[in-house]
């Protein structure tokens, strides 16, 4: 079975799915109403659409919005997680690394596990001598 999206004029299911269309950095990708922004890219091929801070390739890893490695701009909002947003039709989507975040960001999400550990926060001052 393939992971690819099958044009409806090639279904011989004859499936009556209403088609939209998302553009990837500009790049038109075709889906399906219903699908996911993750759903949408896989079907395309994508399998990874952000990096990591260590420069590691992340897609979806857990597919259930707990990992938010498959973090992606939509229409402007940054920090999206594609397998948690329905697709929308004309919804750009826009790849993103987290080396492009500031490292302490507000709202900028956590690397999954195994990807680069994050910088450990300056030790408190010395208490002041009397
Ligand atoms: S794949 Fe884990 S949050 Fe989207």
């Amino acid at each position: 079975m393939s992971p690819r999206l099958v044009p409806a004029r090639d279904d011989s299911v004859r499936r009556t799915d209403r088609p939209l269309t998302v553009t990837v950095d500009g790049t038109p990708v075709p889906g399906v109403a219903g699908q996911t922004l993750a759903g949408v890219l896989l079907a395309a091929g994508r399998t990874a659409w952000r990096t990591g801070r260590g420069g590691a390739p992340r897609g979806v890893f857990c597919g259930i919005g707990v990992c938010f490695d498959c973090l992606v701009t939509v229409n402007g909002e940054r920090d999206v997680r594609a397998c948690m947003r329905r697709a929308r039709d004309g919804d750009a989507v826009t790849t993103q690394s987290r080396a492009s975040a500031a490292p302490d960001a507000p709202g900028s999400a956590p690397d999954a596990p195994g990807s680069a550990p994050a910088p450990t926060p300056a030790p408190a001052p010395a208490p002041e001598q009397p």
